[in-house]
């Protein structure tokens, strides 16, 4: 018999990064932009972010640097007819309007998303992440879906994966599913990993 209360990794690593108070939050997200300072970041001109949410580490720094540089935003955005992203052009000045799930979204016409095929690199927010550059998320298979395609690619890549995370967030092996989709690179407050 299974114990009715057994946490999953999914719940403990959830519960891991939103326990992280605000100061901590804001530190860790400014020392994350920092690491992100680098070529495979800067030469993106079409990169996807994510408004953090449930205790994922923060953006705001990261989007602004890449304003800065001149580089187009984009956001995950849920497809009204399929379960995978379109990615949704996103400024200063953008509207948000909430999806299903509560999630902001930029308040656009569907004619303006692009595919993910379109973007140069993706920033993803993760629930834990390993040493083999294996993602857990929320368990919507979201990113799966969307990105499949990588998945029959000789050779990788556009557009690039870089999952961002708390270090707490590590774990040192993850279970995988077939239609798992590995991370290209890892930042955390602490280092950039690339797999
Ligand atoms: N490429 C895909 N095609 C169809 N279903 C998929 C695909 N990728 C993921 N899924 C479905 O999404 C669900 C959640 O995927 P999972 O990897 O557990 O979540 P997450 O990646 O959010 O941690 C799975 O039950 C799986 O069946
Ligand atoms: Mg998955």
């Amino acid at each position: 018999m299974p114990e009715p209360s057994a946490t999953t990794p999914r719940q403990h690593f959830r519960q891991l990064r939103r326990e992280l108070d605000a100061h901590t939050q804001r530190r860790h997200a400014r020392q994350l932009a920092r690491h992100l300072n680098q070529p495979l970041l800067r030469n993106a001109g079409r990169l996807a972010c994510y408004l953090a949410n449930d205790g994922e580490i923060g953006t705001q720094a990261i989007m602004q640097a890449a304003w800065s540089h001149g580089q187009a935003i984009y956001l995950p955005v849920l497809s009204p007819l399929k379960n995978s992203l379109y990615f949704a052009p996103f400024t200063p000045d953008s509207q948000l309007s909430r999806n299903r799930f509560g999630i902001c979204e930029p308040d656009c016409s569907p004619a303006q998303w692009l595919r993910a095929q379109q973007l140069d690199v993706i920033l993803l927010p993760l629930v834990a992440f390993d040493d083999a550059g294996n993602r857990l998320g929320m368990g919507g298979g979201f990113y799966d879906r969307t990105l499949a395609f990588l998945q029959h690619r000789q050779h990788r890549r556009k557009p690039a994966l870089i999952g961002l995370a708390h270090e707490i967030q590590h774990s040192e092996r993850l279970a995988t599913e077939s239609w798992d989709i590995p991370l290209d690179a890892i930042a955390t407050e602490q280092r950039f990993l690339v797999f």
